[in-house]
């Protein structure tokens, strides 16, 4: 079905801007900051301001900025960990631009951790043959950039700021989007715009075991999908390799805890349950790109029957780790592990989706006024794989780019303001839920994880078809059971792109069974 309630605009409040912005991440702020101040921006939050990938980020954003590296350099080490698949044009505009975007953001005050001499200071994570990682508060690289960012569009007057506020879906008359049906805190209203901007976040929490945040469920992914934007290399999902095993932690934070790659950029050593290492044979060994530590973790923890690994990095003094990753720290003293003596127990997870919303390289969807950006987007930047450290760094690039196109375009599009309705589905009183949620996240876990056989997707695809056939009738009433939806039609784009990819590449890794 095309929309996910019954509606009529005529009945609905309705407010009027030139640029609507649905996410509040990197993504979404730094677009609402590269934008004319003459324009009337509203900013969507799907629940409170922090609560989002961004603010979670830990190891940092990657840009060439030392003399011993190069832009070139940087698309290299791009190229070889997506497996050569990226969008090559993409990825030139990504790391030629990344130097420029950093130094706006040391202009809005972002503070990148230095030296004592004043020098930003720079790290390595897998897959960079330089150290060019830039980090801040240690290990809370998004807080403090999400920080920034969130000040500076606090403080602009063309921009208006909605929390608790859930995208619903893309209105769109004579095949261009003229805005968003919104539910702002609780109550449905339509906002009219001449550009609309979905930077709505990722796709983790289709599974079990993710690193995202609780809101990462997919809305702006299957909205787009919905109202008729192509999508674009949805199979492409990366496992982060070390995320804390502890089960009561996930359970209060809905997700896992992710122990930055930066711990293996400062010299941690992945070892089995004996205590042994199994990374030395492979190429780059722990700081190997994501998709083949993942590989290997899920192979060894296979071979072991284990649900964990370890991590050890305890070769390093406490003062050193403290000082270092003092939010990491802290987590593993609260649940009873200390860095500095315990090896860590560490297990892979969802953690970033490479596909989405299929872009150009202005952020320009298939569908006129709409656009694309961040993780929900696929400009081909990440390939089959994506590089570490180069997601923040796509939000910046990518958003100021969409920006300056908004800004070059938006005085010749008018506001389009024709009622929309839609009145197909059902009230089902019926519905559990809370069971589709789960049987969503089991299915992706079990079925459409690290190593994938076409039996298990073919099994994913019918079970995800099958509950879909019955939610996609209910008129959703509540924003949770729209989500839900979102999660269902998302699923089940993931398990269709890997279906369709009959060759392993990146993180798509695909076996026949008995190989
Ligand atoms: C990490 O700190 O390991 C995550 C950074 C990223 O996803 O690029």
């Amino acid at each position: 079905m095309r929309y996910l309630c019954n509606f009529s605009t005529d009945d609905l409040d309705k407010e009027y801007y030139d640029v609507v912005i649905v996410g509040s991440g990197i993504a979404g702020l730094y677009t609402a900051l590269n934008l004319d101040n003459s324009l009337k921006v509203a900013l969507l939050s799907k629940t409170s301001l922090d609560e989002n990938n961004t603010s979670l980020a830990q190891g940092g954003i990657a840009a060439a900025i030392k003399d011993n590296d190069s832009p070139r350099l940087h698309m290299t080490d791009t190229l070889r960990a997506g497996d050569w698949v990226n969008d090559e044009k993409a990825v030139e505009v990504l790391v030629n631009e990344a130097k420029e975007n950093i130094a706006n953001t040391l202009e809005i005050g972002i503070n990148y951790d230095r030296d004592e001499e004043g020098s930003i200071v720079t790290t390595l994570e897998g897959g960079h043959s330089r150290r060019r990682i830039l980090h801040a508060g240690g290990d809370a690289t998004g807080r403090e950039i999400h920080r920034g960012l969130m000040a500076e569009a606090l403080s602009r007057d063309n921009i208006t700021i909605f929390r608790e506020a859930f995208g619903v879906d893309i209105l769109v008359i004579n095949n261009r989007c003229c805005g968003i049906l919104v539910e702002v805190s609780g109550r449905k209203r339509v906002f009219y715009s001449r550009a609309l901007v979905l930077a709505a976040g990722g796709t983790g929490q289709v599974y079990d075991d993710t690193t995202n945040s609780r809101v990462a469920t997919g809305d702006g992914i299957a909205m787009a999908s919905r109202a008729g934007a192509r999508l674009k290399d949805m199979e492409f999902v990366q496992f982060h390799p070390t995320t804390f095993h502890c089960g009561e932690f996930k359970s209060k934070y809905g997700r896992n805890f992710l122990i930055s790659e930066a711990v293996r950029g400062e010299g941690a050593l992945l070892r089995n349950r004996k205590g042994k290492r199994f990374m030395e044979d492979v190429d780059g060994q722990e700081l190997a790109p994501r998709d083949v530590v993942a590989r290997k973790m899920f192979m060894e923890m296979h071979k072991e029957g284990s649900k964990y690994l370890y991590l050890d990095i305890t070769h390093k003094d406490r003062e050193f780790l403290v000082k270092r990753f003092p939010t990491i720290y802290t987590k593993c003293r609260d649940i009873g592990i200390d860095m500095a003596k315990d090896y860590i127990p560490v297990a892979p997870a969802a953690h970033y989706m490479m596909g989405g919303i299929e872009v150009d390289l202005m952020g320009r969807t298939s569908v006129p006024s709409l656009y694309g950006c961040g993780e929900c987007s696929c400009t081909g930047v990440h390939g089959a794989n994506r590089l570490a450290s180069n997601s923040l760094l796509e939000g910046l690039v990518f958003g100021r780019r969409i920006a300056l196109d908004i800004n070059r375009t938006i005085g010749d599009t008018v506001m389009e303001t024709a009622d929309v309705k839609f009145g197909k589905l059902d009230v089902f009183h019926s519905l559990n839920w809370g069971n589709i949620i789960s049987r969503i996240r089991k299915i992706m876990n079990r079925k459409a994880g690290i190593i994938r056989t076409v039996e298990d997707l073919s099994d994913a695809r019918d079970q995800l078809e099958d509950i879909l056939r019955i939610i996609q009738k209910a008129d959703c009433q509540a924003s949770y059971e729209m989500e839900i939806r979102n999660m269902a039609e998302t699923a089940l784009n993931i398990v269709k792109a890997a279906l369709a990819r009959k060759e392993s590449c990146g993180a798509h890794y695909i076996i026949r069974q008995g190989d």
